[in-house]
């Protein structure tokens, strides 16, 4: 399956459930107004990912990531894209229980324009999930490595090494399935498990680090525009030199204020 689409209409649950098995989902991250409406031109939807707190606050995890500020950049993102669909990633301590979880999410749909929450976790958090989708909130699930669960885990680890836990991932796959998700994103996964995970559920996976037979993609923007220059995952294809062409762009800048270059008789009053 390689057919390239370009949906210039506003996607919703119905158009990215049916996408399955038809083509595959463009998903990419945002932060604020301007790169979001860059990236409104090509992707199905974009996602206010709690990695803000990371390459956008300079946290060291994504665990301090504050429902305001989510809330913040969420209407920022829905400001700069207007018509895409905006997914909310709920930070870590906003969903520790139904009415905590349904309470946090209804305050996304209040105060933002979001079409939908994002939610870690597989088995142990469905009953949530299903509390949410029976109560009109639209939830994208995800599994496999959730980088809010890394001082549980310590640290960051792929999944589906085992046998024993390929089983645990399908099970928490069809577990959010049942619950009402709406699409799930499948991060650090084995790709042949990620491919079987994919089998297993009748809506979109959307993989990050977890091979190409996914039903679609997400990225990191900072990551794939080659913004963030520390370390780059294996997973992580890079689109553009970010950091070198704004570093360039201005060393250049520096050049031409020392050598009164800049500004020229044009670009003055
Ligand atoms: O926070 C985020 O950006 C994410 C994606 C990596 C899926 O959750
Ligand atoms: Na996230």
């Amino acid at each position: 399956m390689s057919i390239i689409v370009n949906n210039l209409e506003k996607m919703n649950i119905t158009k990215i459930k049916q996408a399955k098995n038809k083509y595959k989902l463009t998903v990419i991250t945002a932060y604020d107004a301007l790169f979001a409406n860059l990236f409104s031109k090509s992707a199905d939807m974009i996602l206010v990912g709690d990695s803000l707190n990371m390459s956008f606050a300079g946290k060291k995890d994504t665990l301090s990531a504050s429902l305001e500020q989510m809330i913040y950049h969420t209407n920022a993102v829905c400001n700069g894209a207007k018509d895409s669909f905006v997914i909310t990633d709920m930070p870590f301590g906003t969903y520790i229980n139904k009415d905590e979880a349904l309470r946090n999410c209804a305050k996304i749909y209040q105060e933002t324009n979001a079409s939908a929450v994002k939610i870690e976790g597989g088995e142990d958090r469905a009953d949530i999930i299903k509390h949410l989708t029976s109560n009109s909130i639209a939830v994208m699930g995800h599994i496999g490595l959730m980088p809010q669960y890394v001082r549980s885990e310590g640290g960051y680890k792929v999944r589906g090494k085992t046998l024993e836990d390929e089983e645990q991932l399908i099970r928490d796959a069809i577990a959010v399935e049942k619950a009402g998700a709406f699409a799930i994103v499948v991060e650090g996964v084995m790709s042949e498990v990620a491919k079987r995970i994919t089998q297993a559920v009748n809506i979109p996976t959307i993989g990050i680090g977890a091979g190409n037979q996914t039903d679609g993609q997400v990225l990191v923007w900072s990551d794939m525009l080659g913004f963030f220059e520390e370390f780059k995952p294996k997973f992580v294809r890079h689109y553009l030199n970010g950091a070198s062409l704004v570093k360039n762009a201005v060393e250049q800048y520096r050049i031409d204020v020392q050598t009164q270059n800049f500004p020229n008789k044009e670009e003055e009053y």
